[in-house]
């Protein structure tokens, strides 16, 4: 079974890449990593994979490059569909399963869980497919509360596991414990607002991503 996590979040833009870069910092003196961006979108404009690199300072090795890359920054199912093609689970579902790769996966999504990327499936498919825990990034703004809980409940929904959300943003005490308790949920991070955000700024931080060590039973 591959071990690792998959970050999604509660919507495009919220911090998953940073959090994916940060997760590379926390863990990479305790596991060998390998961050993989299965679907990417808006491929000009945003590369997740590049950012990774670079943001959590990443040695080469630990970067798996495979995947679909698509130009117009839309979501999966009409990047793929202008491109004249259709995004099949199948390959990609089987990446993190490898037998030769002896890591623990940290993969990105693409926008939230209910992304369509193909006429009938969406990317908790993929994410059920691949069968890694999810750690879900979400904003600290208003309406966090909301989009939260409804990604959690999507993700239980259709049994994939929850290790955690990671908020991104001035801190919010009242979101946080909002959405700890109805959402029964470990909030694993408060992510300050880093101004500007530098890999040796998301470094600095990582210790202070899940402290406790929670998420190293899915990682190792
Ligand atoms: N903690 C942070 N401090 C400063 N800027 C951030 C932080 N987290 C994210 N950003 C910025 O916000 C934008 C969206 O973040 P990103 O991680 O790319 O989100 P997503 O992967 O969910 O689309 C990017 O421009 C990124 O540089
Ligand atoms: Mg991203």
């Amino acid at each position: 079974m591959a071990r690792g996590l998959f970050v999604t979040g509660t919507d495009t833009n919220v911090g998953k890449t940073t959090v994916a870069a940060a997760l590379m910092h926390r863990y990479r003196g305790r596991v060998p990593l390998r961050y993989w961006k299965p679907i990417q979108t808006g491929i000009e404009a945003d590369d997740d994979t590049a950012t990774v690199e670079s943001l959590g300072g990443c040695h080469e090795r630990e970067i798996e490059r495979d995947g679909v890359r698509l130009p117009r920054p839309v979501s999966p199912h009409l990047a793929a569909r202008w491109q004249g093609m259709t995004i099949d689970l199948e390959p990609l579902s089987a990446v993190p399963h490898q037998p030769a790769h002896d890591v623990a996966w940290i993969v990105e999504g693409a926008g939230g869980v209910l992304v369509p990327i193909n006429e009938r499936e969406t990317m908790s498919d993929l994410m059920s497919a691949i069968g890694l825990a999810a750690v879900v990034a979400a904003r600290t703004a208003l309406g966090t509360i909301n989009h939260t809980l409804l990604t959690l409940e999507a993700l239980r929904h259709r049994g994939i596991s929850v290790a955690g959300v990671v908020l991104v943003g001035a801190r919010d005490d009242d979101a946080r414990a909002a959405i700890a308790d109805y959402g029964r949920v470990a909030i694993l991070g408060d992510m300050p607002h880093f101004a500007p955000l530098t890999t040796t700024a998301l470094a600095g931080w990582a210790p202070a991503l899940d402290p406790d060590g929670q998420l190293l039973r899915w990682l190792t």
